[in-house]
């Protein structure tokens, strides 16, 4: 087989570029190791940027989110039961939307689908070839037998557990890391949400998060040590650890239900340098992970996927290659922005093991600051919303 840009992995960045350079008239092939059915599955971002929003629109996938999906204009922001509301329309001029990472995957299957593209599931044991030369080409098991694509690009989409960031030389790679000493438990449950917008709350006893996907399902999270297990949480002791950590009036208001899905997640802030190692192009998770705290990383997964396929297509159409030069370089000044929010909302929301009474009170000053200081509330807005590409 033969194609112009080989892409690993079929989550939302792979689809997202897959689709995008289809509509630059450029050929794909997406290889996914898992099944379709399990991708489709996985309960993961719930909050789009606005230029994710636009992007999606301009990928041709946008429809069904505009009819479905929530425009928030701010966000609530809680310490010690008391909220206060941060709004990021009126102080950035844009909203982000409330519409899941299932649903996004969803769409843009749909897509590749209706315009007949190629992408290869159950894909074993891919391997890319020949990346810093001229020729690289791609092989694959599937049910049994090994496969070759030749191709020009290999875009490496993943994520953070993939193939493609190990082909990248140990003398080039560089990789930059903070490991958080707890999780977030999560609970998605057919109930109506606590609140007409999230709610972000910082706590003695731990953070907590109230988000939504629709008027029937919520989405919760409170932050657990690393070591506890999921089968040790029972709905109602999340529902109750839930409630102790939220503003009183929304404990007040809270409809609870079974867990129609719980799990936990280790958060982690990870940054590999370079981007780019000859042919290959690493994007999304593949490259870097935030903390879920700023709710950036399918965001960022899609601003990757905005550089490089511009890049691409200015190759293919006019033979200008500064793009594919620069992809690396333009990425990670991004990324490394975005690393910062992600990391500064973690820090200022989180309970540390090691926390001294005087990081306790920074906490809490950093919180007051944000509360009262329109600078303070723009800058939170202008990263939460999305920076420019
Ligand atoms: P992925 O979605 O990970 O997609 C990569 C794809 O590549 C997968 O489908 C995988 O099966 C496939 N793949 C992997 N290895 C190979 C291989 N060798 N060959 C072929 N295919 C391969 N972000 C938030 O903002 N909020 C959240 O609440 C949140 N929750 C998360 C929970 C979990 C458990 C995880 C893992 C992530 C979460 N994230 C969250 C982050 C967000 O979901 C990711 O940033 C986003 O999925 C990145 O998209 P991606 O396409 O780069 O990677
Ligand atoms: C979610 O709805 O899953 C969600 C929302 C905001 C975040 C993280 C996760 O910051």
């Amino acid at each position: 087989m033969r194609t112009q840009v080989v892409i690993i992995g079929g989550g939302p960045a792979g689809l997202l570029l897959s689709q995008l350079l289809h509509r630059d008239g450029i050929e794909t092939i997406v290889l996914e190791r898992r099944s379709r059915d399990h991708v489709l599955s996985r309960i993961r971002a719930g909050v789009l940027e606005w230029g994710t929003v636009e992007m999606l629109r301009a990928a041709g996938v946008g429809a069904r989110m505009d009819r479905e999906g929530f425009v928030h204009d701010g966000t609530y922001l809680a310490a010690q039961n008391r909220g206060f509301r941060i709004g990021f329309k009126a102080a950035t001029g844009k909203p982000v939307m409330v519409y899941g990472q299932t649903e996004v995957t969803h769409d843009l299957y749909a897509a590749r689908d209706a315009a007949g593209g190629t992408i290869i599931d159950e894909a074993e044991g891919v391997m890319p070839h020949g990346l810093d030369g001229d020729a690289p080409h791609v092989t694959y098991v599937k049910d049994g037998t090994e496969h070759r694509i030749d191709c020009d690009f290999v875009a490496g989409c993943d994520g953070y557990h993939g193939v493609s960031r190990g082909c990248i030389p140990p003398g080039v790679l560089r990789a930059f890391e903070r490991v958080y000493p707890f999780g977030w438990l999560g609970v998605l449950s057919e109930t109506p949400p606590v609140s007409d917008e999230l709610i972000y709350a910082n706590h003695e006893r731990g953070f907590a998060l109230c988000s939504m996907r629709n008027a029937r399902l919520s989405r919760y999270y409170v932050q657990v040590p690393l070591e506890d297990r999921v089968e040790a949480w029972s709905d109602d002791a999340f529902w109750d650890e839930l409630r102790r950590r939220i503003p009183g009036d929304a404990a007040d208001r809270l409809v609870t239900g079974p867990a129609v899905e719980k799990s936990i997640a280790p958060l982690r802030s990870f940054v590999a340098e370079p981007m780019r190692w000859g042919r290959l192009f690493l994007a999304g998770d593949a490259a870097h992970i935030v903390p879920p705290t700023g709710a950036k990383g399918l965001n960022l997964a899609v601003g990757d996927v905005h550089y490089l396929h511009t890049a691409l297509a200015a190759h293919y159409r006019d033979g200008e290659d500064a793009g594919i030069e620069t992809y690396s370089e333009r990425a990670l000044s991004r990324v490394w922005k975005c690393e910062r929010f992600s990391w500064w909302m973690t820090t200022m929301l989180h309970r540390f093991p090691e926390q001294s009474t005087f990081d306790q009170r920074m906490q809490e000053a950093e919180i007051a600051y944000l509360e009262t200081s329109v600078a303070a509330q723009t800058a939170m807005a202008e990263n939460y919303v999305g920076l420019p590409y």
